[in-house]
């Protein structure tokens, strides 16, 4: 169900600015995926054209971007937190050794000495931590993962069966993140965070860089397809909405597209700063089943593009969330589609069944939606007991 609503007066429909440049470019995403198409195990990952559910719903199109295969982590933050390992790598070797260190010797493992002394860590609901720790593999450094009460076990193995030691602590994702900070000042750690704050935005930077890696993806996928009218993209911080946005208006100058950010009813960090007019945060009082989204406290960078770039933002309940996994689970195209990952669908739903909400967005018949299954079975425990449920 939709529990709120909020038009963005701010949406500002002129060209993308120099400032937003800063946040994220377009030059920034063509060096990540110029770097991550290199990667082994690199491969495109499916658009997918749902037209029954298009004309089922009342819209012309969605387009359905699945990412429940990307380097066999089953989401696309395998692009972000990875990348932002590497990019760390290679500035502490020129910091160390000097300004030789090439991307391609670290590749060949000519300072796996060095590289292996380095230690990275993150707070995670679970996909974020995943794709450090697969970093951390990757590329030969040692990993520390804070995760929070609710994060479940088949999470914190999928992390540890890459090798992070993981730190189970008490309270919830914003708390565990305050733990990490702590403890990577005093252990002489490196945080790579998927979300940034004043003073911490380095990394988070090239993080939604690769996220951006899906969006170089589905400009060539779509080919001579129109492109979408409408983007629904779920929000925990907001990097991963943030980057996709700031990525289409910087390539088709005008903000035409309507952005719609979904988040969980619980965790409304982002509609909250819309209506503010400022960013704010939430206290987490109960946890949603889509577990990437459940964060209080919006990322610095994100916000900064999300307040002039998105047109809507809506709040959801879970309620929706089992049936729709069940009904991309049993479509011909037999997606996987995780708690987090049909949120987009469930927002796109949810307000066409509002004839006031869906005008607002401009929703009609004619519309394309570009939605992003975002998770695959990251839980694969969670994700069977919702199927056969
Ligand atoms: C599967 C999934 N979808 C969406 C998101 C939201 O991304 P962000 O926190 O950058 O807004 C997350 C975040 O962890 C996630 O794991």
């Amino acid at each position: 169900m939709l529990t709120e609503h909020f038009h963005n007066t701010q949406k500002d429909t002129g060209h993308y600015s120099n400032d937003l440049r800063y946040v994220l470019s377009l030059q920034n995403t063509i060096a990540a995926f110029e770097e991550i198409k290199t990667w082994e195990g690199y491969a495109k990952t499916p658009l997918h054209s749902l037209d029954s559910m298009a004309s089922d719903i009342g819209v012309k199109n969605i387009y359905y971007k699945d990412e429940s295969s990307r380097f066999g982590l089953g989401s696309f933050k395998a692009l972000g937190g990875t990348y932002g390992v590497l990019k760390f790598i290679h500035h502490a070797l020129k910091k160390e050794i000097g300004d030789e260190v090439s991307m391609k010797d670290i590749h060949a493992g000519k300072y796996s000495e060095q590289i292996s002394k380095y230690t990275v860590t993150t707070a995670t609901d679970g996909n974020h931590g995943r794709s450090v720790a697969f970093g951390a593999k990757l590329f030969g450094c040692k990993c520390q993962i804070y995760i929070h009460s609710e994060v479940s076990s088949g999470r914190q193995k999928a992390m540890e069966d890459l090798e992070a030691t993981v730190n189970r602590v008490s309270g919830n994702y914003d708390e565990s993140l305050q733990i990490c900070i702590e403890d990577a000042g005093k252990n002489n750690w490196y945080v790579i965070s998927d979300t940034s704050y004043e003073g911490y935005t380095k990394y988070p930077r090239y993080i939604m860089a690769g996220y951006n890696v899906m969006a170089e993806e589905i400009i060539d996928q779509i080919k001579d397809r129109p492109l979408p009218t409408h983007v629904f993209l779920q929000g925990g911080v907001g990097s991963f909405p943030g980057a996709i946005c700031g990525y289409f208006w910087e390539k088709f100058p005008g903000n035409n597209i309507k952005f719609v950010v979904v988040e969980s009813e619980y965790a409304p960090c982002l509609i909250r700063s819309a209506q503010n007019n400022q960013m704010t945060s939430v206290n987490i009082k109960q946890e949603t089943m889509m577990a990437g989204l459940s964060c209080g406290e919006p990322s610095l960078l994100g916000w900064e593009i999300l307040k002039s770039g998105a047109d809507d933002f809506i709040t959801i309940n879970d309620s929706s969330i089992p049936g729709l996994m069940r009904l991309l689970a049993e479509n011909n195209l037999k997606i996987e589609a995780g708690e987090s990952s049909v949120a987009g669908l469930a927002g796109l739903i949810e307000s066409m069944e509002d004839q006031k909400i869906a005008k607002a967005m401009g929703l009609n018949k004619e519309s394309i939606v570009l939605l992003f299954g975002t998770e695959g079975a990251t839980d694969p425990d969670i994700y069977r007991s919702i199927i056969s449920e």
